[in-house]
């Protein structure tokens, strides 16, 4: 089957795998990803294929991440073991170009890495992510993303530290450790933002 051409037929693709609730996280997700990429002047064709692509498999119970990660042969961290939804990112990207829908290199990474973010993202990258962190129904269920959603018109790289600032600062309110790649992107956007960049 050829990559899917553009976002709609990937949603197509994807609805017979989907939650209700899924498919509507989704499609908030990829209007918000819109605003981003004309704002931030990116091809909009392409963040919106990443958008529609980010949770393909968001759905799967904690058995089942971990039982596709030993049939995808994905090693799976300590960290990812006790929390196997971190898992859903790299196994969507690999599920997305082993049925044959998408093979855009730079879209799967986005996708691969959508929970954390990663160091070396690039902006079409960052647009999902922080599209992916302030959709509507997650504003409204953590209001103090409105300091997200209020960067993003500027920087997605602000935005994207602003978002693992807050998160950092819960967990850490909860006694929870954050992910070690979320630290390390968290420390990376940090230093190059105060760059002033
Ligand atoms: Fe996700
Ligand atoms: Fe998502």
């Amino acid at each position: 089957m050829p990559p899917a051409e553009d976002r709609d037929a990937l949603r197509v693709l994807m609805a017979p795998d989907l939650p209700s609730g899924l498919v509507e996280h989704i499609d908030r997700v990829v209007s918000v990803a819109e605003v981003l990429a004309r704002i931030h002047g990116l091809d909009e064709r392409r963040v919106l294929l990443a958008a529609q692509g980010h949770d393909l498999l968001r759905g799967l119970s904690k058995p089942d991440l971990l039982a596709a990660a030993a049939t995808r042969s994905l090693e799976v961290t300590e960290f990812e073991r006790n929390e196997p939804v971190l898992l859903h990112g790299p196994l969507g990207a690999i599920e997305l170009e082993a049925r044959g829908w998408m093979d855009d290199p730079e879209l799967l990474e986005a996708i691969r890495w959508h929970t954390t973010g990663r160091p070396d993202y690039t902006p079409i990258a960052w647009a999902l992510f922080v599209a992916d962190k302030v959709e509507p129904a997650k504003l409204e269920r953590w209001p103090a993303l409105e300091a997200v959603a209020e960067e993003m018109e500027h920087s997605l790289e602000r935005a994207a530290l602003r978002y693992l600032d807050l998160l950092h600062d819960r967990l850490a309110g909860e006694g929870k450790p954050s992910h070690p790649l979320a630290e390390r992107t968290r420390a990376a956007l940090r230093e190059r933002t105060a760059a002033g960049r």
